[in-house]
């Protein structure tokens, strides 16, 4: 039986994450009740086309008279403008309509690149995420934001994009590579810091270093992170304030992806790294966050950090962030376990002192 968490804002429109295993028959139900089924769109990472497109996706092709095939290049250089602009050309020279479903399959590139071609696309057409990554599954399909990187920074250019429906099929991760599930893991143990502590011990119980094999567990692990993303969106939508805190780690991870290279760094790492600084970042600050916490899951994570840049070019770097506001350093920070807050810090010291804590550990 799936699980399923509904996601209600102000903003946008109410809709439901459905999380389970082999999820094609509900899947099918809902977009036949809910849709001409004469022509729809498909935008599918193409690894993942490359492994489902006769068994899964040729399952819900076959539902439509007419599919507009779109397939995305994998990695992050797929959330260009280009990129975009071949999706739309192919959708719009393929004559849908504004009621036409876009499906997007895949891990969080082809999910923001495809939801900002649907948000986009004759003023927005209904959106379907099928998430086939653990941090699509339990981060980006949730909450709206969808967009493309420009050369000047990434994620520059988007839109707050509610879909009308994700369906988060934990099947898809048996296909995931090991250090893709490492990945999703960084956000996952974020949810544990910020908000439910017994995700660190749920995860301590889990297999996570060995190959993804499908039991309940697991399931219950991507629904209950889901759900805390998507309670929090629902209280804030637009990112005015509590939806900040699900940037734990981040300020300082951004700065770590930047200096290596979008390319060479996976984002759950620079995360884990992030939440390493932001934990000291908070003792020095004065509370009390033990860091075993996050070492336990240490051995996961086998990058190393050596930076040519000095811990007070790092801390400037941090400046460029794109939620930076008026020139101050904002760094989501731990009060206790499970309950995190923005603070400003004027004092760069305890940044460059965290910088320092994180390469010595990680260099
Ligand atoms: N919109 C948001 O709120 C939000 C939040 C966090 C991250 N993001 C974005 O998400 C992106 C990262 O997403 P990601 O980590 O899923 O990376 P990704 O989409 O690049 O997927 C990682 C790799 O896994 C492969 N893959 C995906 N599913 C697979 C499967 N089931 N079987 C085999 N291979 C599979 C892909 O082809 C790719 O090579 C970044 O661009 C980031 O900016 C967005």
């Amino acid at each position: 039986m799936s699980k399923r968490i509904q996601l209600n804002t102000n903003y946008s429109k109410d809709h439901q994450i459905v999380v389970g295993y082999k999820l094609e028959d509900e899947i099918i139900s809902f977009l036949s009740d809910n849709f001409s089924l004469k022509k729809a769109v498909f935008i599918v990472d193409e690894n993942v086309l490359g492994l489902y497109q006769n068994s899964y996706i040729s399952s819900l092709k076959v539902l439509f008279d007419e599919v507009v095939l779109c397939s995305v290049p994998e990695g992050e250089q797929s959330k260009s403008l280009s990129q975009y602009t071949d999706i739309v050309d192919t959708i719009l020279k393929s004559k849908v309509e504004r009621s036409t479903p876009v499906i997007v399959i895949g891990g969080g590139v082809t999910g923001d690149l495809g939801g900002f071609a649907a948000a986009s696309t004759l003023r927005g057409m209904p959106l379907i995420h099928i998430p086939t990554s653990l941090l699509a599954m339990v981060d980006s399909s949730i909450g709206g934001k969808t967009g493309i990187n420009h050369s000047v920074g990434k994620n520059l250019i988007g839109a707050f994009y509610s879909p009308v429906a994700v369906f988060a099929d934990l099947q898809f991760l048996e296909t995931l590579p090991q250090k893709e599930i490492a990945n999703g893991l960084g956000e996952v143990i974020k949810y544990g810091m910020i908000s439910t502590p017994s995700i660190i011990e749920d995860l301590e119980k889990l297999p996570i270093s060995k190959p993804f094999v499908y039991s309940k567990d697991w399931e219950h692990l991507v629904a209950i992170c889901a759900k805390i993303k998507a309670d929090i969106v629902a209280k804030d939508f637009k990112e005015s304030g509590l939806r900040e805190i699900l940037n734990f780690g981040h300020t300082f991870a951004h700065v770590i992806e930047r200096v290596c290279g979008y390319e060479n760094s996976s984002h759950g790492e620079a995360v884990f790294m992030g939440m390493w600084g932001a934990v000291k970042l908070s003792n020095l600050l004065g509370f009390n966050i033990d860091i075993a916490n996050l070492s336990v899951f240490r051995a996961l994570y086998t990058s190393k950090f050596d930076p040519e840049e000095s811990v007070a070019e790092l801390t400037e770097l941090m400046l460029h962030d794109k939620k930076v506001k008026d020139g101050s350093i904002k760094v989501i920070m731990l009060e206790k376990p499970g309950v995190a807050r923005s603070r400003i810090i004027q004092d760069v010291s305890v940044i460059q002192e965290s910088w320092k804590f994180i390469i010595e550990e990680f260099k």
